[in-house]
């Protein structure tokens, strides 16, 4: 690693996609096969800047509770020296005590702890004590829904540490000799967002395409990218439930440990799912969205939201889509899944989301992984801008309206 001059700033900048589970979530955890697939236009962008200030300064204005805030840089470095990899309780407790000194609110601390930690890891100790600003985006990927956006923020946060700390001159898809570091730190970031993450989401987040992945005994992992996904149409519903992928794998792994010769089976089945698609494609791929659902429901990750959107979709288009929830469940995302040959898509698709109160979106799957990307590539907050520009407008066309209402008045009366 090369250390970088303490005058003259420079920028990194990375995206890194969402991601769809078509079948096996849950079940991937404990080993069994899953089908992922990344969806490239919902991405969360990370621009790194160093500013000699010697502070961390950290910009995540998207989330629920934004964040905005300003940390000292030395004692980010003196406090946290030595972090393990793969990151352990002891070493997220750390960093946790360190980051309540600077903010007190439980949701800043949770989304900094991952991305203090690829800091202190990925960058040269010189590059932190010299002061960072790091600003965090998404574009149009819904936040802790299912869709992969913690994984989203773990590749594109680790892409941008890398390519600041290495100065590579690569834009697009990052050099293979950084690509795995990239992979893995982030997954030690997933670890300390979720805890026993199987790794698919990151695996998917990075490379894109869509994936066969399972999770091995020994830690490592097996991945078949699915070259040819079958011309796949999604339509996702956001039902706008909050939920905790933490909680939702721990209850999972609960009712296992109490029942482990029922639940099983149940996984293995799901696993069966993900095989199968992959061995026989799109050919009854109805029937095993609406199997695999049944079978999340059956390991109490469902919700009553995501079961209606299930409920309405096989009322409202039988034999034409079906649907199930993706991630983690307990809220969040479903997705709908139409048949592959089914002509006038666009109109039953229509029929289903006015059936549905919930926001309904098409998305492509599949396509780019993560990418470094020029500065300028960074979203702009638009928002703001035209919230600004709004207010203007409407106070122009106001006096505007007034002006020519008086001039009018003025007219008559004479
Ligand atoms: O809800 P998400 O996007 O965090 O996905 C979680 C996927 C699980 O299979 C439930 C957990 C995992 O680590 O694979």
């Amino acid at each position: 690693m090369q250390t970088a001059s303490t005058t003259a700033t420079q920028s990194a900048c990375a995206s890194a996609p969402g991601k769809v589970i078509l079948f096996g979530e849950h079940a991937v955890v404990y080993g069994e096969p899953a089908v992922a697939a990344a969806l490239s236009d919902l991405r969360i962008f990370v621009l790194v800047t160093t500013t000699n200030t010697q502070s961390l300064h950290v910009e995540m204005l998207d989330l629920p509770e934004p964040i905005d805030v300003r940390m000292d840089a030395e004692r980010i470095v003196c406090s946290l020296e030595s972090l393990q990899a793969p990151p352990t309780k002891a070493c997220a407790e750390r960093i946790r005590n360190l980051l309540v000194g600077f903010s007190n609110n439980d949701l800043n601390v949770e989304a900094l702890t991952p991305l203090i930690y690829l800091i202190r890891q990925l960058l040269p100790v010189s590059m932190i004590q010299s002061g960072l600003d790091v600003r965090v985006r998404s574009r149009d990927l819904p936040l802790g829904a299912g869709l992969g956006s913690s994984a989203a923020f773990s590749v594109a946060c680790a892409a941008a540490l890398v390519k600041l700390a290495s100065q590579s001159e690569t834009l697009g898809r990052p050099d293979p000799m950084y690509f795995e570091q990239i992979d893995q730190y982030a997954f030690y970031s997933e670890i300390l967002l979720h805890g026993t993450p199987s790794g698919i989401d990151n695996a998917v987040s990075a490379r894109g395409g869509a994936l066969l992945y399972t999770k091995k005994k020994d830690g490592d992992s097996q991945m078949e990218s699915i070259p040819n996904l079958p011309d796949m149409h999604l339509m996702v519903v956001d039902t706008k439930v909050p939920r905790s992928t933490r909680e939702l794998v721990a209850g999972v792994r609960a009712l296992y440990d109490r029942h482990p010769s029922v639940i099983r089976p149940i996984l293995q089945s799901m696993g069966e799912i993900a095989t199968s698609f992959v061995k026989n494609g799109v050919s009854d791929v109805l029937t095993l969205v609406n199997v695999n659902h049944l079978l999340l429901r059956a390991v109490g990750v469902s919700h009553a939201t995501l079961d209606e959107i299930c409920e309405t979709v096989a009322r409202v288009a039988p034999n034409q889509a079906a649907a199930k929830l993706t991630g983690a469940g307990g809220g969040g995302c479903a997705f709908v899944l139409f048949r592959p040959d089914l002509e006038g898509r666009e109109y039953v698709m229509q029929r289903i989301s006015k059936s549905l109160q919930y926001k309904c979106f098409s998305s492509s799957v599949g396509g780019d992984g993560v990418l470094w990307l020029s500065p300028d590539k960074f979203p702009v907050t638009e928002e703001k801008d035209s919230s600004i520009w709004n207010e203007r407008y409407s106070l122009l066309a106001a006096t505007a309206t007034v002006a020519a209402l008086s001039w009018l008045l003025l007219r008559r009366s004479r």
